[in-house]
């Protein structure tokens, strides 16, 4: 119910209570006072009467007392009725003289119980006799004046009464109903004006809500309303103003976002797209609307489907995911948001078309002069080793000098020979061939082609791999991971009591093997660049240890093509120091 219905409904009800309680006692009141005169009157009425009567000696003639007594009712119209001692109607005014015999005895009304022991008595209720509701009094007569003994009994109409408080219920219903209207009317006018300001009010409030966070309100409906205007204004400020900073911030980050010349993507928690960069649009220019749909939607890259939900359910980054584009490369990454927003994930592409283009010509261009220079390599070995056989050419000093342009030219071999085998592994040119290989074998066949290698140090090799282990891998490229990483430790581990060990792990899905060494291991912080081209421990090139720092680069590329990873574990816990290079190999069905 609205307020105002409500106002209209309160006032009538004080209106009506304040009206008709005082109304209903009043007229109780008055209907008690208007009965006690009637009875007062009725009362003068009978002493008149008896008066009358008992002026007139009736012994004589006793048929002329009903008749006088038709008369003096008709004269005061009201109803006279006597009654003899015993209860017999004797005269009535108001009843046939032939039908008063048959009325019934009147000992048992009230009226007349009551003036039996109290000389007086008085009833109000409906006469079947006359069919009508009357006020009777009655009263004992003793017959002194020639009387007989018994009643006299005066009946006048309730309805004077009746009318009377008829009336006066009538008006005052009225002026209650009156009232009521009037109330009502003047509710309404006064309400009205209040409503009216009370639902400019709303209108605002309305409009603050549903985002005009301009409006104000400048009329409180009344003085009681102005501490909540006044809030609300406050409110609508409050929020106006965070509302400008909120949008302030969304365009720096959009001008942010789309200074950056990487393709960057936010992703929900479902990875959906929620909102992207200039650079993006270029990388996909063929949807007109990203938002709301997934990487899948937009490239059919499975990868990199894959790796967002993946990213996103396991929540963790990942980085260096190589894509291709139509002609162009990318490199991707994907950071996870684990802070409490709709935000799941970050992706950025950075193109790396060109970088990718460089260092292929590099490669090629590497390749190509190696390759150039072996065949004046060859010579320049071929004929060295000529000149050093034969004696009349050379004495034993210049010799000595053709053995270091040997040493240097070979040297330079195992170098070419490298870094073809690493452009060729690199290009995706070397083959594999997957059979079934026994790994201890191989550690044995990897020892015995580079032990010769060994000068003046004393090296116990021990091969501890189980001799029951086979894999399904790649012989040669297994015997060139081994041949180098047993090499290197030879290089590395101490002139006396040198030990190198072939070891293993088994776990369920791969094994890792390593080669352990008691030399002076790797530093940590090196631990990771000795995998890349040419990198040697800076502190071991000072001592002048000899190497090209090709081997473990191409060690790495050939684990990777194994489906394994290679990694170093220096100092070995239970020594202190020494090192183990481990490498993992999947384990094959077939
Ligand atoms: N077992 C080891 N102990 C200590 N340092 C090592 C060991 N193995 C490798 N290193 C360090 O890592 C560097 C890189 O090794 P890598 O096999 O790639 O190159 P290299 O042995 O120097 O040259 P290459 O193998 O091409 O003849 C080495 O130069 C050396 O400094
Ligand atoms: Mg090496």
């Amino acid at each position: 119910m609205s307020l105002k219905l409500k106002t209209i409904f309160l006032f009538w009800s004080v209106i009506l209570i304040t009206l008709f309680l005082p109304s209903t006692y009043f007229l109780d009141l008055l209907q008690k006072e208007i009965q006690r005169d009637v009875i007062y009157n009725v009362k003068k009425e009978i002493n008149s009467v008896q008066f009358i009567l008992e002026k007139c000696n009736f012994k004589k003639d006793k048929e002329f007392f009903d008749t006088f007594i038709k008369k003096i009712g008709k004269v005061i119209q009201d109803r006279i009725t006597y009654i003899t001692e015993d209860g017999i109607v004797i005269a009535d005014s108001e009843v046939d003289k032939k039908r008063i015999k048959q009325l019934d005895n009147h000992a048992s009304r009230p009226e007349i119980v009551q003036a039996r022991t109290k000389k007086e008595g008085m009833s109000i209720r409906f006469s079947g006799t006359i069919h009508k509701k009357l006020i009777y009094y009655a009263r004992k007569i003793n017959s002194s004046h020639g009387l007989p003994k018994g009643y006299l009994r005066i009946a006048r109409p309730y309805s004077t009464v009746a009318v009377v408080l008829g009336r006066i219920k009538k008006n005052i219903w009225g002026i209650t109903i009156a009232s009521l209207l009037l109330s009502g009317l003047l509710v309404y006018i006064f309400g009205a004006s209040f409503f009216k300001r009370l639902n400019r009010f709303v209108t605002v409030a309305k409009a603050i809500g549903q985002g005009d966070f301009s409006r104000r309100i400048y009329n409180s409906p009344a003085k009681e309303f102005e501490p909540l205007v006044e809030a609300v204004n406050e409110m609508a400020n409050n929020i106006e103003q965070y509302v400008a900073t909120i949008s302030k911030q969304k365009i720096e980050v959009e001008a942010i976002l789309n200074g950056i010349d990487a393709g960057v993507v936010a992703l929900d928690k479902q990875g959906k797209v929620v909102q992207y960069n200039k650079a993006f649009e270029k990388i996909f220019p063929n949807m007109k609307n990203y938002v709301g749909k997934s990487l899948l939607e937009i490239t059919i890259d499975t990868n990199l489907h894959q790796s967002c939900q993946k990213a996103l359910q396991q929540q963790i980054n990942i980085k260096n995911l190589e894509i291709r584009i139509d002609k162009e490369f990318y490199n991707v990454n994907i950071i996870v948001i684990k802070k409490a927003t709709d935000l799941g994930a970050i992706v950025v592409f950075h193109n790396i078309s060109e970088l990718k283009r460089v260092e292929s010509m590099r490669k090629d261009f590497i390749a190509n002069a190696s390759h150039e220079l072996r065949t004046p390599l060859t010579s320049i070995r071929g004929y060295t080793e000529t000149l050093l056989d034969s004696d009349k050419i050379f004495k034993e000093k210049g010799k000595e000098m053709l053995r270091v342009i040997l040493r240097n030219a070979e040297q330079m071999n195992y170098l070419l020979d490298d870094i073809l085998k690493l452009s060729r592994i690199e290009s995706g040119k070397e083959e594999f061939i997957f059979e079934n290989i026994n790994i201890y074998k191989i550690v044995e066949k990897s020892w015995e082609s580079v032990k010769h290698l060994i000068k003046q140090k004393d090296i116990k090799f021990v091969n501890m791999i189980d001799k029951e282990i086979e894999l399904i891998s790649d012989r040669e490229s297994l015997l060139h991971v081994f041949q180098n990483l047993i090499h290197n430790s030879i290089k590395f581990v101490p002139d006396k009591n040198a030990q190198i060990k072939a070891i293993f792990k088994q776990y369920k899905h791969e094994i890792w093997l390593g080669i352990w060494d008691n030399g002076p291991g790797i530093p940590h912080e090196e631990q990771d660049r000795i995998f890349e081209r040419f990198y040697q421990v800076k502190k071991y090139v000072a001592k002048g240890i000899k190497g090209t720092g090709l081997g473990l680069s191409i060690c790495r590329h050939l684990v990777h093509n194994l489906g394994g990873r290679i990694w170093v574990e220096s100092p070995i816990k239970e020594l202190g120091y020494g090192c183990i290079v481990w490498f993992s190999l999947p384990k094959r069905n077939n």
